[in-house]
């Protein structure tokens, strides 16, 4: 099946994400959208996260894509359910999958997740973890600098390292965890400043893998994997700034990605 896997975040984020579904899937087109302009999406409510992720989604369906991965826990927060019932073809989030992940390595059933206000707000993680294993003890917390911080492409050094220092306090004052759980996928970015100060003895989770052995178990199961021998285009949209967004998926992507255009979303009318 030529349609390609479209590929949501608020902003970057999501390419850790699309790295993962690169590796993992390395025969599927990739299109991206990363909402730049409007990021962060976690201080914001529930219904304009929800609007805005429809609104991508509108800006991919023009592209013809089989298969979406909101790669945004946000978004997954407050719309997976909404997109699901709504779109005709497999729509999946990151949360259930980081869930998952957690769950399979930690020891003691203690399990921190660190993600967005609004990410926090849902408890869409504690649930997702109870749901699995209701004997879970779940220790959550919101890092609202982080995102803003990965956005202007501020990943190492000092400030980085003071700004994680301050947000991970509260876990780590009250730290029986073995497993902490990276409830936002800007935060892989941040994963090594995220190990040093959090401590060797956690294991950092981030979504990524699982969620892009879903995509790949699903689209086996529904026989829509690509067929065609031809390497597969990727195209990586953004709503705001180039060049900085292509700094960082540079950074992230091993290989050069061949398509960066600046878009602007126009305003979608679905319910
Ligand atoms: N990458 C996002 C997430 O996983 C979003 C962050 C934001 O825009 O606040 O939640």
């Amino acid at each position: 099946m030529e349609k390609a896997i479209g590929v949501i975040d608020s902003g970057v984020g999501g390419l850790t994400v699309a790295h993962e579904l690169m590796r993992q899937l390395p025969k599927e087109k990739l299109i991206y959208l990363g909402d730049t302009l409007r990021c962060p999406y976690g201080p914001r409510s529930q219904e304009e996260v929800r609007s805005f992720t429809w609104e991508m989604v509108e800006f991919l369906l023009e592209k013809d894509i089989k298969m979406l991965v909101v790669a945004c826990n946000t978004a997954t927060a407050f719309a997976l359910e909404d997109l699901q019932q709504k779109l005709d073809f497999p729509v999946i989030g990151v949360i259930q999958p980081g869930a998952r992940a957690a769950i399979k390595f930690t020891q003691n059933n203690h399990v921190g997740v660190i993600g967005t206000e609004g990410t926090i707000r849902s408890e869409a993680y504690t649930k997702a973890l109870k749901g699995i294993n209701a004997g879970i003890h779940v220790n959550a917390l919101a890092c609202p600098l982080f995102v803003p911080m990965v956005e202007k492409g501020i990943l190492h050094g000092e400030h980085a390292e003071q700004v994680v220092q301050e947000m991970l306090h509260p876990m780590k004052a009250n730290n029986h965890i073995d497993t902490l759980i990276l409830g936002c996928t800007h935060y892989p970015l941040l994963r090594d400043t995220i190990q040093n100060v959090i401590g060797k003895h956690v294991t950092i989770i981030s979504s990524s893998e699982e969620t892009a052995r879903e995509a790949s178990t699903i689209l086996e199961f529904h026989n829509m994997l690509r067929q065609e021998a031809d390497p597969p285009r990727h195209q990586f949209y953004t709503t705001g700034e180039m060049e900085i967004f292509s700094r960082i998926a540079q950074s992230i992507f091993t290989k050069p990605v061949n398509h960066f255009e600046s878009v602007t979303i126009e305003k979608a009318v679905i319910c």
